[in-house]
This record gives C-alpha cells, structure tokens and sequence, in this order.
C-alpha cells in the first residue's frame, strides 16, 4: 500500500483525488454511494454572489470522447451555500474547495470575504466565467483581468486561494504569472475548451446556448501539456485536471507537474470513478515499486 497523501498549502489530503467543480454537486447525491471521506478533496459546484438558474436546456451534449456542457453555473448563492450546504461537506472528513465565480472582480471579493468567515480550507477563483465590464470576455483570457479578479480576491481572504485557469488562451503560462504575481497560492486548471456542436436536421446547435464547455479524455493531452507548462513557469503548487479516466492518467498529470489531480467527466459517466481512480493509482505505484505518490509530482523527464 503506497502512501497516497499529499500537501498543497499546508493542507494535509489524505490522497491526491478530488471531484472537480460541477460534476458532483455538493456532494449529496453521491453520499448514498459511498462515503465522502475516502476522497482527498471535494471541489465543490462554482458558487456566486447570488441565486443563479442557469443557462435554457439542451445544456449538455455528447460528444466522441467526451462532452459540452452550458450549465451556466446554477447555483444557489454564497449565503445559501454557506447555510446550507457547507456546514454538512465540512463534517465530512475530506478537504472542502469552495469553488466560486462572479461577474466582476468586486462580486468574486464579496464571495470570498463571505467564505474567509468559515472554516472552509481552500477558495478556488474560476475565472473562465465572463468579466460583464469588460464586454463579456472570461477574466482568465487576458493578464490584465486575471490579475485584477486575483488581487481583489486575494484583498478579501487570508484562505489559500487557488485560481483555476482557462485553457482558452493562447499562452497560459503568461495567465499563471500574472495570477502569481497578485497572491494566488496555488494554480488548478484546466477549465473546459470551448466547443461547439450542430444538430444537421434543424442546423441548430446542439446546446440552446450555442458553445459550451467541452471536457473528457479527448481533452486529456491538452490537460497534460498546459499542467507541464505552467508547472514550469511558476513556483505555485498545481492541481491538474481535464480528461482524467484512470488511475494511470492521474499519475501522468502528476508526473507533468501536478500535486493533485482532479476528476470531473469520469463522474457523469460513472459516480464511482473517484474511487475507482485512486485504488488505480495505489496499484500502479506498487506495481512500479514507488512508495509515494507525492514523489510523482513534477518528475517527467523531459526531452
Ligand atoms: C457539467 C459540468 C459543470 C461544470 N461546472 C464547473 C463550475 O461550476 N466551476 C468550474 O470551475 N468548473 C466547472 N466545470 C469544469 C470542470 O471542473 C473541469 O475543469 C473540466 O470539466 C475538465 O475536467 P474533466 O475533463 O475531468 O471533466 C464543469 C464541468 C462540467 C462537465
């Protein structure tokens, strides 16, 4: 049995598995099938300022290896969620990331400044969602917004803040410094890429909302590649994500660069991946003979 935990922020997790934003709620539905305390963290479903419905259905599509979503992020809203649903997830025995988003910097500092009065252990900024005073572009596509959603966050939480990256940029690496740069204690990404499909009997798109997020294991080689290279060009510690099935791909994330790994599309296909992905991981550092799994992070040896 190899010693699965690892340390991010001076966070102890007991395993470097955690279901990522968005594909587990909070957390409920999935208690019925197994106990949330096997997992190393819980990322907990992007929480606003206020109530949010969503975007009109169809909001999810298939897609060859993976899927789009445009969920739009339903939420209940921060005073809710810290109400209702944080005191449960945090007697649960398992790291909480309160995952949140806003509409402008100052929305995302009034969510953390809310959550920085709970015992919650990390905040994790997404700032794939659309900046609405600079015409709609999400804030992690440009340096300038990344930085300003980062520093009014950061003003707002004395919490290890953790900014979870788009990877719809042209250089990510440039988006990590700049997040860096202004307080971020660690770094998660990917966020989904943006894609779209059409229905060819009615010619519309498939999704009411014309592009959605598109994540799974066709993504996973994308994931790799931006985990490695932001690795590379800061001194944060990374959680890597995107396209994650297995407990084989989990140990490649982590050899790019990655002290953990999270799990979200592997979910929607089957509650049980989680687990299944971290029994995998065990097996695969004792059939390699490695006796730790933080001892992966970072050690791909590279042409
Ligand atoms: C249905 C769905 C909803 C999502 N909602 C959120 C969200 O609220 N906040 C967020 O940061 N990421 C959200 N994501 C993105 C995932 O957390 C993850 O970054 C992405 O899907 C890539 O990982 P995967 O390929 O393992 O799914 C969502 C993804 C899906 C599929």
């Amino acid at each position: 049995m190899a010693d699965l935990s690892v340390n991010i922020c001076g966070i102890p997790f007991k395993n470097p598995i955690i279901p990522a934003s968005g594909v587990f709620g909070y957390g409920r539905e999935y208690e019925r099938y197994y106990d949330l305390s096997k997992l190393g963290g819980i990322s907990t479903k992007g929480t606003t300022g206020t109530k949010r419905t969503g975007n009109l259905p169809p909001r999810v599509a298939e897609t060859p290896m993976g899927m789009l979503n445009s969920v739009g992020l339903q939420n209940p809203g921060i005073d809710a969620f810290i109400a209702n649903e944080l005191p449960h997830l945090l007697s649960c025995d398992t790291v909480i990331l309160a995952n949140i988003a806003g509409s402008t910097p100052e929305e995302c500092a009034e969510v953390a400044a809310k959550l920085d009065q709970t015992d919650v252990h990390m905040i994790e900024l997404n700032i794939s969602c659309p900046n609405v005073k600079q015409g709609g572009a999400a804030f992690g596509t440009s340096c300038t917004a990344a930085a300003q959603v980062t520093k009014a966050v950061r003003a707002a939480t004395k919490k290890p803040l953790c900014v979870k990256l788009s990877p719809n940029v042209t250089s990510i690496t440039e988006i990590a410094k700049a997040v860096e740069a202004e307080g971020a204690d660690a770094l998660s990404l990917i966020n989904t890429l943006l894609g779209m499909r059409i229905d060819l009997r009615t010619r519309r798109p498939i999704l009411h909302n014309n592009m959605g997020g598109f994540s799974g294991p066709a993504i996973f080689p994308v994931a790799v590649r931006m985990v490695w290279q932001v690795a590379n060009a800061v001194s944060l510690p990374v959680i890597g994500m995107g396209g994650v099935m297995s407990g084989e791909d989990a140990a490649e994330l982590m050899m790019a660069g990655a002290s953990a790994v999270q799990v979200g599309t592997a979910i929607v296909q089957d509650p049980y991946a989680p687990l299944r992905i971290i029994d995998e991981l065990n097996d695969w550092l004792d059939s390699n003979g490695i006796d730790t799994a933080a001892e992966l992070t970072g050690s791909v040896r590279a042409w």
